[in-house]
């Protein structure tokens, strides 16, 4: 085997549109004809021209494909009934693609040909379109992804470690999270930036006297001896104007760390403290993926 290489589109930067896609499988589909069928995907007409692809599979899937080595860890994502109210339901499917370019018209184009190509085998479960707002901001006003770990550290946190089943290969968490801009812009901007745990304009965190435990950034911020549980943030704002919201990407080299923030976000981790930002926004939507490495990719493709 050759170098190990990342699906670079996990870590592309500068991409202002994009498209989500989620598909089943068929049913009565053998893994050979799947195969044969998303072997088209590497065609130009989805993934040249400027665009990044990103394709990662369901557990169910992954696991049924011959000869994919796959990580134990890799489970569907299920439901989590939060105290209080505020849920996170479970949508899991088999396939999620993310396509990026540099403007909404490539990136549709692209995500279309991807669904045409692989249509015999495979049905559009979820489509989503998403934009970069104000530079990286969240459709709340708030830059999104100021803690996200710098590029060079990016893949360390991303892609489980060489050695071990997967390898180069990333866990990915997509929620569809919508907002209720209308309640969180009628808090004064101190309130809001107590929700989230750093200010607006330039996302300073608050202090330790400011910032309440149910704040945001202390929800999902998880020491465990002595070192900072870390995730890669891809998310993207989506919507119109009657349903707008986040578009929730997540890249981990271990599953595990999803499943303590979310629990911690929805008061479920002990302490029973809720996120207060699951007042104003709630996920309508929730799966786990996995994205291969390159060479994982190939293999399954065969070399043809
Ligand atoms: C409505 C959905 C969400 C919104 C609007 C949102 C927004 C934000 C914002 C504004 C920040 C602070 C700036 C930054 O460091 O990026 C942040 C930080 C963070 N968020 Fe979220 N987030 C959402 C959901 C989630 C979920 C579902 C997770 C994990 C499962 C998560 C994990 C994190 C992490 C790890 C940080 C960095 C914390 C730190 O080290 O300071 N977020 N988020």
């Amino acid at each position: 085997m050759g170098l190990l290489l990342p699906q670079f589109g996990i870590f592309a930067q500068g991409t202002g549109a994009h498209y989500f896609l989620e598909l089943d499988v068929r049913w009565d589909v053998t893994p050979a004809e799947l195969l044969d069928s998303f072997r088209r995907l590497r065609a130009p007409e989805v993934s040249a021209g400027g665009i990044n692809l990103v394709i990662a599979f369901g557990s169910d899937l992954w696991r049924s494909l011959p000869g994919s080595r796959f990580p134990e860890s890799l489970a569907n994502f299920r439901e989590i009934m939060g105290v209080d109210g505020p849920s996170a339901p479970a949508t899991q499917h088999d396939v999620w693609l993310w396509i990026s370019g540099s403007s909404p018209d490539v990136a549709w184009e692209h995500a279309r040909a991807a669904t045409e190509l692989v249509r015999d085998v495979a049905n559009v479960a979820s489509e989503q379109a998403g934009f970069s707002y104000r530079g990286s901001r969240d459709i709340t006003g708030f830059i999104d992804g100021t803690a996200n770990p710098p590029t060079l550290e990016a893949a360390d946190v991303a892609l489980v470690p060489p050695g071990e089943p997967g390898e180069g290969g990333s866990f990915v968490l997509v929620q569809r999270w919508v907002h209720d801009l209308r309640a969180f812009s009628q808090l004064p901007v101190e309130e809001q930036e107590r929700v989230i745990g750093r200010t607006k304009g330039e996302s300073v965190e608050l202090s330790d006297d400011l910032k309440p435990p149910s704040a945001h950034i202390a929800r999902v911020t998880i020491e465990v001896e002595g070192a900072e549980l870390e995730i890669v943030r891809r998310s993207v704002p989506f919507g119109s104007v009657e349903e707008h919201g986040l578009y929730f990407v997540g890249f981990s080299a271990d599953p595990s760390r999803f499943a303590r923030m979310l629990s911690r976000m929805f008061g479920t981790s002990g302490d029973g403290i809720r996120d207060r930002l699951t007042d104003f926004s709630r996920p309508v939507s929730g799966a786990f993926y996995f994205a291969p490495s390159q060479n994982a990719l190939r293999e399954l493709a065969g070399s043809e």
